[in-house]
Order: C-alpha cells, then structure tokens, then sequence
C-alpha cells in the first residue's frame, strides 16, 4: 500500500498514545487608545520593547526553557517603569544593563491575558535582563516524547506564538502592534538541532559544556507571535536558491519532493507582491501533534505533516504562509480584531499565486470551494446575521483565539476579490504593491486600511464608494449582496456526478477517473446533507472512501460519517483524532459526535487517549466541546 509521509508518521502518534496513555496616521503603538490592543498589559506610549535577545537552555527533563531575555527599551522621558506580559513565567530576578537589580512586580493572574510583569526603570536605563524559566505546561511549547515524532529515539520541543501566547515563554511586549527585532542563544541536547523564525549563524550549533548550542538573529522587526523555535532531530534539503525544507530523517526527503515547486512560488508572489524581504524561505515540517495546518514564522514556515499527500495537492498552504511573508508579516494587524487583514488579504494572495503557478482554471476551483467554506461557516455560526460575521471581531473579554473562524479568511478574500473585479486588476494589484510599500515592517488597523484605500484606489469616487459598501463589509454582519461569486469550470463535472448520485444513480456508474482532490473534496461536499445508510456503503466501498490517506478527503469524508452514524467508518475515525492534531480537523468531527445523540461516550473515550497529544492550543478549543 502506498501510504503517504503523514500517515507515516502519525502512526507513530497512535503508538505513544496507546503506550503513554496613509502619511499622517500614527501606528498604534505609539498612541494610547482608541486603538489600543486590549489583549497586552504594555503601555507602549511609556516605554516599549525594541530588541529581544535570548539565551535560554532546553530541559527536555523539566519541560522548562530556562535563562536569560535581554530587552532594548525605547522610553519616552517621563516613564519610570516598564510593563510587560507574562504567562506562567517563573522570575528570578530583572537587572539593568550595570547589572543593577531593579525592582520589579508580577499582577495578578488573568485567565485570557497572564500576568504583567512591571519593572522600575530608573533614569538612563535603556536595557534590562530578565532571568526566568517556563512553565511545564507553557501554553505555547509542546514538549513531545521520543514516541511521538517520526523517529523515535529523540524527544522534539517546538513554539507556537499567535495569536497571544509568546507571553508563555518570553517575558515581552506581547503585542502585534510592537514590532522588535531578536537575536537567540538555544542550547540543546547535543544530539538535537534548534531552529527559529530568524537567520542562522550557527548552523551546525557549537558544542558546550550543557550540550550544543544554535545563534540566532533576525534583523527585521517582527511582532512578537512570529518568534518561533524547534528542536528535534532535523535534517535539511535544499529546494532552490534561496528554499528549503526541515524535517525529520525520515520524513525529509517525502517533503522535499511534496514541496518541489516551492522557489517558483516565491518567485511568483514576488512577481505580484514585490521583493521578498526576509532572505531565505524555508519550511519546517513538524509532528502531527501540530495545531494548525501551516504558521507562517518568518523564514521559517512551520507546516502539519498532514500536507504531506504525496502528490502536492495540497500545497496551496505554502501558497497561504508564503503569501503571509507580505500580508500579516510585513504589514501586521495592529491588534486582533484586526486579524482579518493578516488572514484575508493572505487568502486573496494564496490564490493570486496559486494562479501565477498553477494556472487561473486551477486557482478558481480554490476560489470555490473557499466560498462554499464560507457558506458553511455562516451556517455554523448561526447565520447571516450572527455578530460573529462580522470581518472586524469584537474581543472585548474574550481570548483572540475563541474569534478563529473562517470569516477573517474568506469573508475578507471575497471583499479584496470584489475590490479587484470592480477596479480591474491591474489597478488592484498596483493598489496592493503600494499598500504593502506604505505600511512594510508596520503594524496597522482597519481604520487605517481603510483610509489608505480611500485616498490609494477610491480617490473621492463616491459611485465606486457606493458600489463598494466597504464600511458593510468590515463592520456589519452577513455577505453583502455584491459579493462575487466565483465559478470554477473545473469542478462543474464533479458537481453534476453528486446530483447524479442524488437522482439514484448507482455509484459504480459514476464517471470519477482521474478526479484530483479538489474535484473528491467538491463532489463530497456537493451530496444532499442525508443519504440512505446502503448510498453510503456503496461509495464507500466503490471509492474506499474510509481507506483514502489524502487527510483533507479523508476529512471530509468522516464528516459524512459521522452525520448518518456510518459505523464501518468509526474505526477510522478514531484512527485519525489519534493520529494527528490539526484543529480544523479534529474540533469539527468531535464537536460532530458531541451534538449527535449516539457519540458522546465515543468522543469523550477518544479524546481522553488523544487529549495528552494534542498542542495546548487544541486542547483548550476541545477542552470546551468535549465535556
Ligand atoms: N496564521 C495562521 C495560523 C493561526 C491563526 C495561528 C490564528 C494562530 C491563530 C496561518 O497562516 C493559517 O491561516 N493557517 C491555516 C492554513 C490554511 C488557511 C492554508 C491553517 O492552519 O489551517
Ligand atoms: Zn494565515
């Protein structure tokens, strides 16, 4: 059987959990409200974070990173202190640059926003260094067994910063609208390697007393959710000049072939976007414990093993982080209900680059089936008029975290793309350059997107103002009704073989050869919403829809399952919640099971052998759904 990496490697993971049981307008971060970003204690207007450097040793014993975070400060003349975020930070102690120890005081604990550490700053102190370990269970490190990597004789350790969870294993300004640049010292186990969102200076690591130990620096100033680190037993490929791949022996040269095209699609984002200001591209392959399909760290995609298909038909997520590297990196969202800038004009791009690439024909059936995810998401969220539609989210007391939909991504796509059909595209994409030109290596809010596309693209012209409704857009609920609504010659004969299956026609005579798996992913989600159980069996048993290894078919595919309770598929099921811990894949089948009247003992023994897998980010969405 022909089995692909992921699959290969997440069998691994089933094993340790059977044995473990514009000109004028001011960034942010230099004003105090009103676009003040509620998710940081920080009062950045006093005295702000410009330089991060870490020294900090790896316990894979205690599960703590230990030592030293130097911070450069920039302060206006009349503050006396400065106010960081923590969480869960144990501290020893804060000195200034003399060495002088400066007094300093934790608040009190608040469940979404940890702790703020405030430190006197007495005159002429310009840098502080604060000695500290981490929790065991800091919400952003996931400390993994040897049994669950691919190879499993080395324990792995990796980071997981946005939306607000640098704070658990950095003691700074945790906001995206303060933007600092860093440098690192990581010592490690000899035997392991660390990398990061930054440039390499040490690339073999220097041996130590305490074990072997990586440098680091990364020039450009970054939010902070974008400082990012691994430690495994990493090898390298090379993919072209300036690309490259990270993973696990075993798994690298499956993922070098998966992510051959990878210097092309630079090369086309560039094309679209403007030079790529980061150096290098590489790609980090991570465990299948991993929460998200992809996070796009600067020069240092991290990736799910689950876009490892074996045919690169699901690449277009390295077509999204890329994307990123302009949209969300270079021009950050200044605070979280901004979020949608970060990940709408990035799913816009995707697909622009997917089109340079692949070609237009192949970019629409994304389109598409991005508009049906939109549908759908609506749906979830309890319709056209939930509050939760709305593109620019309202957190006041909720963790950003909890706002993680799909609207910031495909409500926010579908507006850039009615931007676009409306100006052209050629106006569009000079628009685009300009804007990222305007705002690089700044973080900004939607009020000022929105003033720079009125005096950038719109230009006073009220017709094309009315024609637009950005303000519908942004701030109300619902897909106003301009919406343009994508077509995708591609998938119309997949779409016509579900209404045929729906009439009654048999599935043995369906017409499916040759189908790539946006056509399977479009057919399964083009089937009437309730199936008669023997319909079922007999996809099922012509298309071995319960044996496909393609996760994102096989996903869908459970869904199915579980909606009309098709047992020979259970096995299955529990064989993938197990196997991997990609969110977007494990909260819609649990919370599948937890709202049907047959699957709550189910979900709640399944999830108790996959919970100690799981990445704290996917456990703390769970936690909730599985009661
Ligand atoms: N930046 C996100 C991941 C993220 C979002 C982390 C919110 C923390 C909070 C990343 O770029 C992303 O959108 N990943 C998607 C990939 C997909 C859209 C191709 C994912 O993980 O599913
Ligand atoms: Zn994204």
């Amino acid at each position: 059987m022909n089995i692909p990496l992921w699959f290969s490697v997440t069998a691994v993971l089933v094993a340790a959990a059977c044995s473990s049981g514009g000109g004028e307008e001011r960034p942010p971060q230099d004003t105090a409200p009103p676009d003040r970003d509620i998710h940081t204690f920080a009062r950045p207007w006093e005295a702000r974070v410009t330089h991060v450097a870490l020294d900090l040793t790896a316990d894979f014993m205690s599960k703590t990173l230990a030592g030293k975070a130097s911070l450069t400060l920039s302060r206006s003349a009349s503050a006396h202190e400065i106010v960081l975020d923590t969480k869960g930070l144990t501290i020893a102690g804060v000195v200034a640059q003399d060495g002088r120890t400066l007094k300093h005081t934790l608040g009190p604990a608040d469940a979404i926003l940890g702790q703020a550490l405030t430190v006197e700053l007495p005159s002429g102190v310009t840098d502080i260094t604060v000695s500290y370990r981490t929790a065991p269970d800091a919400a952003a490190l996931q400390w993994l067994a040897p049994s669950q990597t691919a190879g499993k004789a080395h324990p792995y350790l990796y980071s997981q910063g946005e939306a607000i969870l640098t704070r658990s294993w950095i003691p700074t300004q945790d906001s995206p609208g303060i933007r600092q640049t860093y440098s690192a010292r990581i010592t490690v186990p000899r035997e392991l390697t660390a990398v990061m969102s930054a440039e390499q200076l040490t690339p073999a690591g220097v041996e130590s007393a305490a074990g072997r130990s990586f440098d680091f620096k990364l020039t450009q100033a970054i939010p902070p959710y974008l400082i990012a680190l691994a430690v495994g037993d990493l090898q390298f490929r090379s993919l072209g000049p300036r690309t490259g791949v990270y993973a696990e022996p075993s798994v690298v040269d499956g993922a070098a072939k998966e992510f051959a095209d990878l210097e092309s699609m630079v090369t086309a984002a560039e094309s679209l976007l403007g030079p790529y200001r980061w150096g290098r591209y590489d790609v980090l392959v991570l465990p299948p414990s991993f929460p998200f399909g992809g996070m796009e760290n600067p020069r240092l995609t991290f990736a799910t093993p689950t876009v490892l298909a074996g045919d690169k038909s699901l690449v277009t997520l390295l077509a999204h982080e890329l994307a990123h590297s302009w949209s969300g990196n270079l021009v950050t969202n200044a605070t979280w209900s901004d979020f949608w800038l970060n990940e709408g004009w990035t799913t816009y791009v995707e697909r622009r680059i997917m089109e340079t690439v692949y070609g237009r024909p192949r970019a629409d059936v994304f389109r598409v089936l991005g508009w049906r995810d939109l549908a759908d998401e609506i749906t979830r969220l309890g319709g056209m008029q939930s509050k939760d539609t709305v593109l620019h989210v309202d957190l006041k007391g909720r963790d950003p975290d909890d706002g993680s939909t799909q609207i910031p991504y495909e409500k926010g796509a579908a507006l850039l793309s009615l931007v676009e059909s409306t100006v052209g595209r050629d106006k569009f994409d000079a628009y685009l350059k300009g804007y990222l030109e305007r705002f690089a290596f700044k973080s900004i809010t939607t009020a000022m997107f929105l003033s720079d596309i009125r005096s950038h693209l719109l230009n006073g012209d009220q017709a094309l103002e009315a024609k637009l409704r950005l303000d519908d857009w942004i701030y109300q609920p619902a897909v106003p009704d301009n919406a343009v609504v994508p077509q995708a010659e591609q998938l119309k004969a997949a779409g016509e073989q579900a209404r045929a299956f729906a009439r009654g026609v048999s599935a043995t005579a369906l017409r499916t050869r040759d189908w790539n798996t946006q056509e399977w992913l479009y057919f399964l989600s083009e089937l009437p919403a309730t199936l008669p159980v023997d319909r079922l069996t007999s996809l099922d048993q012509t298309f071995h829809l319960t044996e496909r290894l393609n996760s994102e078919v096989l996903f869908a595919w459970l869904r199915i399952a579980v909606r009309h309770h098709y047992q020979p598929a259970m096995p299955a099921l529990e064989r993938f919640l197990i196997s991997q811990g990609r969110r977007k894949f494990v909260r819609p089948l649990f919370q599948d099971l937890m709202d049907s009247d047959w699957g709550k003992a189910d979900a709640k023994r399944i999830y108790a052998i996959a919970r100690p897998l799981y990445h704290s980010v996917t456990t703390q969405t769970l936690d909730a759904i599985v009661k």
